[in-house]
């Protein structure tokens, strides 16, 4: 870590396994930086209070409210964003599913899910929903969106090829 005169700090953050050095303040939340900084905008802004999971991110493989998550506190963390996931079984099991309305929490669902996947690849129905609880879906698409999910698990050996992200 570099700090300068003008209280920024340049850090490297690895995100989709890349390196991205950014130059931040103590309080840049990582939102702020994927979107502001880097121009990774599938990580979305809307409660800013750790409510609706639209910002979920992977830090370490863990679902993350970014907004809560100081940019600083994510150094030497490999760091997930929807952005790898373009693409991907994942991707497409939501889209058949018509799990998508204004796709506004999709990037945090599927992040969750995919971190689902890889954590507890034969969750039941209970636990599907329990962890899908974290993220709201204001257009209330939730029942294709536990369709999409289970879609995935039931797919998890192609999902396990084909769907990991770059990280
Ligand atoms: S914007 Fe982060 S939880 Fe809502
Ligand atoms: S699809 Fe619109 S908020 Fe979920």
């Amino acid at each position: 870590m570099i700090s300068n005169s003008t209280s920024k700090t340049v850090i490297k953050l690895n995100i989709n396994g890349e390196t991205h050095e950014v130059m931040v303040r103590s309080a840049d939340t990582l939102l702020w930086i994927l979107r502001e900084q880097l121009g990774l905008t599938a990580a979305k802004r809307a409660c800013e209070n750790g409510d609706c999971g639209a910002c979920t991110v992977l830090v370490n493989r863990e679902p993350t409210h970014s907004c809560l998550s100081l940019a600083i506190e994510t150094i030497n963390q490999p760091i997930t964003t929807a952005e790898s996931l373009i693409g991907s079984p994942i991707q497409n099991q939501f889209v058949d599913k018509w799990a998508i309305q204004c796709g506004y929490c999709t990037p945090g669902f599927i992040l969750n899910c995919h971190a689902l996947a890889t954590k507890h690849p034969e969750a039941d129905d209970e636990v599907i929903e329990e962890w899908m609880r974290s993220n709201l879906c204001r257009c209330t698409g939730y029942q294709e969106i536990k369709e999409a999910v289970k879609a995935v698990l039931q797919e998890s050996e192609i999902y396990k090829d084909k769907g990991k992200p770059a990280s």
